[in-house]
């Protein structure tokens, strides 16, 4: 069968699904876009996508013969999974295997806010640093601190795990239980965002809940970037409304060096690295990899965004 691999993935996934079928790997540093996917798409039954790629209703329809996209992500905002479930076709994700190294970065980016490290080292850097000074780069503490995880899912209960061995307070939102969005956000020193991109938590943190955030506050990001209001974080930010945010993920993403975010105080972003370890990169291919050829064997595929697909 024929699939396309949408980029180069780490390890040697691609190879045991190259032993099998006819594979194209795409071998662009940028994603190929949805007109080089449509392109590809009628002649298609596999598809392996990232997180870059939109697999949106137009996709899915150029594809007649398309029985298995699986997405090198645990998130899966950029398929279009009701038109994928409309036609059957399984769509795989990569639960489980990123969830210590999401935490671990998480954890991170509290610490990296909260005692200035990037700050600091610029300031080395500088030639600034002439001597020890009381006053020099004071930051806020993790431990003790009450940090509100929102989101309780495997990330989020990960993040609280780590946070409770640094003797922090842990509130947490979940479906299932937990302190209302509201007096988390009011009562917490941290607050970080474990919750998939759905049309329900689009915009969740707006200009309204940062206001009930703590002026020493930090806001931390590793889920997906339209969770949080970009515009309303650069007014909240300008105007010391939170002490500050540090984000593995933006909206919009890639963030333009130009961005007017990017000129707020108390701001820190890495590029979307919360998974990148070499060894959580290469587990995530495999999982991929085998989503896919159980897809294209039309069996049941081990992790599975849609499992509705299956049912009857
Ligand atoms: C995911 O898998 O959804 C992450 O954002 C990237 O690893």
């Amino acid at each position: 069968m024929r699939a396309f691999v949408a980029r180069r993935l780490p390890g040697g996934a691609v190879d045991r699904l190259r032993a099998e079928h006819d594979v194209e790997v795409w071998e662009g540093s940028l994603p190929p876009g949805k007109e080089e996917l449509a392109a590809r798409a009628p002649e298609l039954d596999g598809l392996l996508t990232l997180l870059t790629d939109p697999v949106d209703s137009d996709v899915i329809a150029a594809a007649p013969s398309l029985r298995a996209i699986s997405n090198y992500a645990v998130g899966v905002d950029n398929v279009d999974l009701a038109a994928a479930t409309e036609r059957g076709i399984p769509v795989g994700n990569t639960p489980g295997v990123l969830t210590e190294s999401t935490a671990d970065l998480a954890l991170a980016l509290m610490l990296g806010i909260g005692r200035r490290i990037v700050e600091g080292d610029s300031y080395v850097r500088r030639g600034e640093w002439r001597t020890w000074e009381p006053g020099l780069l004071l930051g806020r503490d993790l431990h003790g601190a009450t940090v509100g995880v929102v989101g309780f899912g495997r990330i989020g209960r990960a993040v609280a795990r780590r946070c409770e061995g640094f003797g922090c307070k842990v509130l947490y939102t979940s479906r299932r239980g937990g302190v209302e969005l509201g007096e988390l956000l009011e009562r917490s020193d941290f607050v970080t965002i474990h919750a998939p991109l759905t049309p329900e938590t689009r915009g969740l943190i707006d200009a309204a809940a940062l206001r009930r955030m703590k002026p020493t506050a930090y806001l931390v990001n590793t889920a997906r970037g339209p969770l949080v209001d970009t515009d309303a974080l650069t007014a909240a930010l300008h105007g010391r409304e939170i002490a500050g945010a540090a984000l593995d993920v933006t909206d919009p993403e890639p963030l333009p060096g130009d961005h007017p975010l990017l000129d707020a105080p108390g701001l820190l972003v890495v590029p979307h690295i919360a998974s990148a370890t070499h060894a959580t990169r290469e587990r995530m291919a495999d999982m991929a990899v085998e989503n896919l050829l159980a897809g294209l064997a039309g069996e049941r595929m081990p992790n599975c965004a849609n499992p509705e697909v299956y049912e009857g």
